[in-house]
């Protein structure tokens, strides 16, 4: 069998972590993997989910196996902090548990392929490096439309212009807050565009929520899926803990479809959890567990989380100011009204590789970086690399 194995090359951005990670600088910096760091380049624990693991520790619950859609309790409360606790359509979905946001990704295109197969997947591009490749080992097709301008901001017009091939029954994945890899997000008059969109052409709306209340509040970087749940009847939504709860390990996220026949609510369950079954039969209850006593007492959660978020606005705002002191391109400027932790810079290959190579500075070399790896201290730094490069 394994004369078969293919040579696989190595993931390009372990590889340049590995780079990162023998680099003698002293000053070199990592803006290369998509986590949250504090000030001092940790990715830390939250103060509420220390106090809840102890609470779960102490509880010493059982360990016997769990319902394929998961912790029931965790579904209920995430498509309360998703939808809005008071939101009406909370009746017309299904929500299951899975592992991460990437599992939930998987599940509902495995979802997708068994009930309309020949669908077509319309992406962002550029877009989250993972969307593509699990769309497409769900036997999915996958198209593109644009998304970033020149200028650094959202091309509407190129978005629609792509989005025209777009027929009767396919889906189109969104990002709801904090688009990864750019940092645009529409406008809720944008989104609403989106919303007419589907609408028109009769398109299922895919929304991936991520980062929900790492760009603003949680309910404004919900505002514009909930435009899409208020309007649509077929929504299916992926969520993950990973970042808003910093449980990246442990592996917690949820898949949510939603349809005004309440008939068919029961088959969709039982078709989400036969695709799971098939797969790794359930989730971890960790995380979840953990989840539950969060959404539980969400203020001081909330509170925390805050505090990462105007850390990330903090970072940007600094940047933005550095670039601006030093005449950077409106292109370059325009990071500052960017959300959450990532912006692709205005920058080639071979500039990035400049970055790297002259000023110890890894990003991504499509340009994207994670404003969180940067301390406030080093946004000077970055900017005076930044206008360096740009020459080369
Ligand atoms: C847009 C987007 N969706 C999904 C995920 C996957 O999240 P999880 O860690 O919950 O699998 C990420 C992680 O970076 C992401 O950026």
């Amino acid at each position: 069998m394994l004369e078969n194995l293919p040579q696989v090359g190595a993931d390009p951005l372990w590889e340049l972590l590995a780079e990162f990670q023998a680099d003698k600088r002293k000053d070199k910096i990592d803006l290369l993997v998509g986590v949250y760091r504090d000030e001092t380049g940790v990715t830390p624990v939250m103060e509420n989910v220390k106090s809840a693991e102890n609470q779960l520790a102490n509880q010493a619950a059982s360990k016997a196996y769990g319902m394929l859609s998961g912790n029931g309790t965790f579904n209920r409360n995430i498509a309360k902090f998703i939808l809005g606790a008071d939101n009406p359509r909370l009746h017309n979905q299904r929500t299951i548990q899975t592992v991460g946001a990437s599992g939930a990704l998987r599940v509902l295109a495995d979802f997708i392929k068994r009930l309309s197969p020949n669908v077509v997947i319309w992406n962002t591009n550029p877009g989250y490096i993972n969307h593509q490749p699990i769309m497409e080992g769900a036997g999915l097709q996958v198209s593109s439309f644009r998304w970033q301008d020149k200028g650094g901001e959202l091309d509407i017009n190129a978005c629609f212009a792509d989005l025209e091939d777009a027929v009767k029954g396919d889906v189109i994945l969104l990002h709801a807050s904090c688009h990864n890899p750019t940092g645009i997000d529409p406008s809720l008059e944008q989104w609403q565009q989106f919303v007419d969109f589907c609408k028109r052409k009769k398109i299922t709306p895919f929304i991936d929520i991520a980062y929900q209340g790492f760009g603003e509040t949680p309910e404004q970087d919900a505002a514009g899926l909930r435009l899409f749940v208020e309007q649509i009847d077929e929504v299916l939504i992926t969520a993950s803990c990973s970042k808003n709860m910093g449980l990246y390990c442990e592996r917690t996220g949820a898949a949510i479809v939603m349809t005004n026949d309440e008939e068919k609510l029961a088959g969709i369950s039982t078709l989400l959890e036969r695709i799971t079954r098939s797969n790794y039969s359930m989730p971890p209850n960790h995380g979840a567990a953990i989840a539950n006593i969060l959404f539980s007492n969400q203020e001081p959660w909330l509170e925390e989380l805050a505090s990462y978020r105007d850390r990330v606005n903090g970072i940007r705002q600094g940047l933005t100011d550095a670039l601006t002191k030093l005449g950077a391109p409106s292109s370059m400027q325009v990071i500052g009204t960017q959300k959450g932790m990532f912006s692709m810079l205005p920058l080639t290959k071979d500039q990035m590789i400049a970055l790297r190579k002259d000023h110890g500075i890894y990003g991504v070399p499509n340009g994207r970086i994670n404003l969180a790896g940067l301390k406030q201290s080093q946004t000077e730094v970055l900017a005076k690399a930044l206008i360096a490069v740009l020459d080369k």
